[in-house]
């Protein structure tokens, strides 16, 4: 179908939200297509799931390269090969230079399993739960030139339980990951999103301002 926003899509793992937003391209509830999945790491679980989609692959290895911005130039090029308009980071574990930003001015969007700006960085469903936190969550941002610091588009937010472990939270975080990855993506689709200062706007605005989650409950 014409029109539909071109998609790029990187990831270095096991590639779940990334299956999320094939699903939700192929259903017609998320308005782009996924062009290029693309991974730096031969064995990532991402790159099985594309081909098994026919979704076009591109494997480039960090290994091969002496520093970033060499790497990120072949990353770059690929991307543009495949005409991507927006760079979705799904679980890819590398970080971005200036250059690869300036090739995608806030077209480079990221999710992370936390509700940022607490918990930037690695093992934050760990650092979450070590730190006592009563809600953790996820977080979909623009990606800038800091470690997890882009302006936010959409968070979910889920309770930490006394007899969590890190992978009991992660899998809660995971779920509501799958469900808010694919609404920011058609939200941009939608040519909804506007980014004033480090604040995104979407528009026509939707608000919930009533909603609120205490942990443990007001009652009981
Ligand atoms: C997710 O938790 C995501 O938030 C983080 O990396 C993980 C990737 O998982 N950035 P998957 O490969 O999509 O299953």
């Amino acid at each position: 179908m014409a029109g539909k926003l071109r998609l790029g899509v990187l990831a270095s793992g096991g590639g779940t939200n990334l299956q999320t937003l094939i699903d939700r391209s192929r259903d017609g509830s998320m308005a782009a297509e996924i062009v290029l999945v693309l991974s730096n790491n031969p064995g990532a679980g991402a790159l099985k799931r594309a081909a098994e989609a026919d979704i076009p692959t591109a494997c480039i290895d960090h290994r091969n390269f002496d520093n970033r911005e060499e790497y990120d130039r072949e990353v770059v090029a690929a991307l543009k090969r495949s005409r991507v308009e927006l760079v979705a980071l799904a679980g890819f574990m590398r970080l971005i230079s200036g250059a690869f930003l300036e090739a995608f001015p806030n077209r480079i969007i990221n999710i992370h399993p936390a509700l940022l700006p607490a918990f930037p960085g690695l093992h934050v469903q760990r650092k979450a739960l070590e730190y006592g936190s009563r809600f953790s969550g996820c977080t979909v941002h623009f990606v800038d030139s800091g470690m997890d610091t882009g302006p936010i588009i959409i968070q979910a937010v889920v309770p930490v339980l006394d007899d969590d472990t890190e992978e009991t939270l992660s899998a809660r975080i995971l779920v509501q990951e799958h469900l808010i990855y694919p609404r920011a993506v058609q939200l941009i689709a939608e040519n909804r999103v506007r980014i004033e200062d480090r604040k995104v706007r979407i528009e026509p605005p939707i608000s919930t301002p009533n909603a609120a989650l205490c942990n443990p409950p007001l009652n009981g």
